[in-house]
């Protein structure tokens, strides 16, 4: 019974996964899609922050992975209005620092981290339209999801496009040491046995390289809108 209800709920509803490297701009498109077409947007890069603020906030040794699984089972993740709270505290800001960015991949490497993640959110998804965006989006979390994107762009491009988010926010760092920390990134995000970065086989791949963020966009909600008939 609650399985024919949840398939019904998801004939009528519409998932559409941007996936990508970091810096290819799937975060801005993601957010930009979702307002234009109205759905629900859901950043799942944010619960794999906020578990890892918890578990440093904790003093849970990151290098112990069963201890990881155990305590992300514990702790509550809430995503409403592109809100994230972590057991009922908006952690909106604490979760951009760089300890958190240089600490996720202890949680994101470990299995049974990555199936209680996603697992939420299929929860936040469910019967929603929603855009979601991460890295194994498409190919692991909504193999079904009927709209897949995977955004890409040059390493040089990437790093450029990081370059101007961080001089934004007052840092100002060499095109070399960016493409360095992104080329470590990528090695991180690609072999990682669960989880790891890869487009979907039925994903539309778009190369931004030389498009404006404008074209991007089009291209992207008219490919959603033609799914949507
Ligand atoms: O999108 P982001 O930079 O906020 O994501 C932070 C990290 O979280 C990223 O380096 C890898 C991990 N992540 C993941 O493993 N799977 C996802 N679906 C989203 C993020």
């Amino acid at each position: 019974m609650a399985n024919s209800f949840r398939q019904l709920q998801d004939d009528f509803t519409l998932i559409v996964t941007i996936d990508g490297p970091a810096g290819a701009g799937k975060s801005s498109i993601a957010h930009q899609v979702a307002s234009q077409l109205k759905f629900e947007f859901l950043d799942t890069g944010a619960l794999y922050r906020a578990a890892t603020l918890a578990a440093i906030r904790a003093g849970v040794d990151l290098s112990a992975s069963d201890q990881l699984a155990e305590f992300v089972s514990q702790i509550n993740l809430e995503w409403r209005d592109r809100i994230i709270r972590l057991n009922g505290e908006d952690v909106s800001e604490q979760i951009r620092t760089p300890e958190v960015t240089k600490s996720i991949r202890h949680l994101a490497d470990v299995p049974a981290v990555r199936i209680q993640l996603s697992q939420i959110q299929r929860d936040i998804a469910a019967g929603r339209d929603i855009v979601t965006e991460g890295r194994d989006q498409g190919a692991e979390v909504f193999p079904d999801a009927r709209c897949k994107i995977f955004l890409t762009a040059s390493p040089v491009e990437r790093a450029k496009r990081r370059m101007r988010q961080l001089a934004d926010s007052g840092r100002y760092l060499s095109i070399e040491d960016v493409l360095s920390a992104q080329n470590q990134r990528d090695l991180e995000d690609r072999m990682r046995d669960v989880g790891r970065l890869r487009a979907a086989e039925d994903a539309v791949v778009i190369n931004t390289d030389g498009l404006k963020p404008e074209e991007v966009l089009e291209e992207i909600v008219n490919l959603v809108r033609s799914r949507m008939e």
